[in-house]
């Protein structure tokens, strides 16, 4: 590995896979089209990645043909790609699903294909990592004893069972890269990473469909309460982003083709104990507030089952605790968000009927934030 194409390179997890690979020696390609939702600043880089030795960056779409993915291709000429670009709001893609298809699985799949016609005509990717996601499982693993079911770790052989659009763009993608490379074995090799719920700095702030850390961080310091979705006790297993990066490249040198591995410390945390360190870190005076309403497609819990990562010689090194502190100098070095930002995904999503009030809330519906725009029909819809 030492010719790295990394798509969505300038993204959150793509800027930290770039650094360590630049770290290590390679020679790296960042290809991103610096999608205006989660770079305000498009088509300009963004600051946390600036010019340096070793690094090409690409302006291009996973979704371009001869001129763009496999002019990047013959011109960079990488032995490894790392394909991190994606759309990512749960909530949003259920509302714009052709937008998630295109991106998620077409795009995927469209570089696939160029990637393979490059190989065919002599060029040399021996390797491409595959960005999964555990929401491809649905609900994370459940055990049962004396009649009652608990969560447990989930495991990679969960079968996928997907509850939001987003969830089975990256269900898909995966699939089909695995087919695809079955089907060519000369010509595409893959590995896949299923990435539990990544946090940490360079996590977009200004995208108001980004990680559940980041929104939350940005209403504390912009002096509102962040606001849980169902009852707060819904759990996942946040992952510091620079533990995900070394996963990336572990499993890109050391994983079996055509394997998943899952990227997860193994460890729960339920979202309203995110939200109380959050407000203890930032501003205590500030206390979580319960939305009185819940988001379609998503999932109670799910944390990872880590072992066949960790047989790679893989292991995280940062607990939530410590790493929350990266995230929140992130967020104190960025411009505070505006309430119009910060509520316009909360906004969109109840007029798109996907934040839903619970029975037992409605009749004081009132408190939270799912009553901001009264269930209005969408405007402007492109
Ligand atoms: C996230 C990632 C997805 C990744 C997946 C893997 C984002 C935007 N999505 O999805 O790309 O594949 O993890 O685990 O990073 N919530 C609130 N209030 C809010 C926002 C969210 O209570 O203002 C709740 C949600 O309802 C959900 C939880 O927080 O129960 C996590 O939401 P989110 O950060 O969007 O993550 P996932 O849906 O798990």
């Amino acid at each position: 590995m030492q010719r790295v194409l990394v798509t969505g390179g300038a993204g959150f997890i793509g800027s930290h896979v770039v650094a360590l690979l630049l770290e290590r020696g390679c020679q790296v390609m960042s290809f991103d089209c610096l999608m205006p939702q989660v770079h305000p600043q498009s088509p300009v880089w963004p600051d946390y990645q600036p010019d340096q030795e070793g690094l090409d960056k690409y302006f291009g779409d996973v979704r371009g043909g001869e001129h763009v993915v496999m002019h990047a291709l013959r011109e960079f000429k990488p032995d490894t790609v790392i394909h991190l670009a994606a759309l990512v709001g749960v909530g949003q893609s259920n509302y714009e699903p052709a937008m998630y298809t295109s991106c998620n699985v077409t795009g995927t799949m469209n570089l696939l294909q160029w990637i393979m016609r490059y190989n065919r005509a002599g060029g040399g990717v021996s390797r491409v990592f595959i960005a999964g996601s555990m929401s491809s499982y649905g609900e994370g693993a459940f055990a049962l004893q004396d009649g009652s079911a608990f969560p447990v770790a989930t495991p990679e052989r969960l079968p996928f069972e997907p509850s939001s659009v987003y969830a089975w763009t990256k269900a898909e993608q995966e699939r089909g890269a695995v087919l695809l490379a079955d089907l060519n074995p000369e010509a595409l090799q893959v590995v896949t990473g299923r990435f539990f719920n990544v946090y940490g700095p360079n996590q977009a702030l200004t995208n108001p469909y980004t990680g559940v850390g980041a929104i939350f961080s940005a209403r504390i310091m912009a002096g509102l309460a962040p606001l849980i979705f169902g009852d707060g006790t819904q759990s996942r297993d946040f992952v510091h982003v620079s533990d995900v990066a070394r996963a990336v490249l572990t499993i890109t040198e050391k994983g079996d083709a055509g394997e998943a591995y899952n990227v997860g410390t193994g460890k729960a945390t339920s979202i309203l104990a995110l939200a109380k360190l959050l407000c203890d870190k930032i501003d205590p005076t500030i206390q979580p507030e319960l939305a009185g309403c819940y988001r379609k497609g998503d999932i109670q819990h799910c944390w990872a089952d880590n072992s066949k990562l960790r047989a790679l010689g893989w292991e995280p090194q940062i607990a939530l605790e410590d790493g929350i502190d990266d995230l929140v100098a992130w967020v104190k070095s960025q411009p505070v968000a505006t309430q119009e930002l910060l509520d316009r995904s909360i906004v969109e999503l109840v007029q798109h009927k996907q934040l839903l009030v619970e029975a037992e809330h409605e009749e004081n519906s009132g408190d939270g934030g799912c009553e901001q725009s009264g269930g209005a029909e969408p405007e402007g819809l492109a």
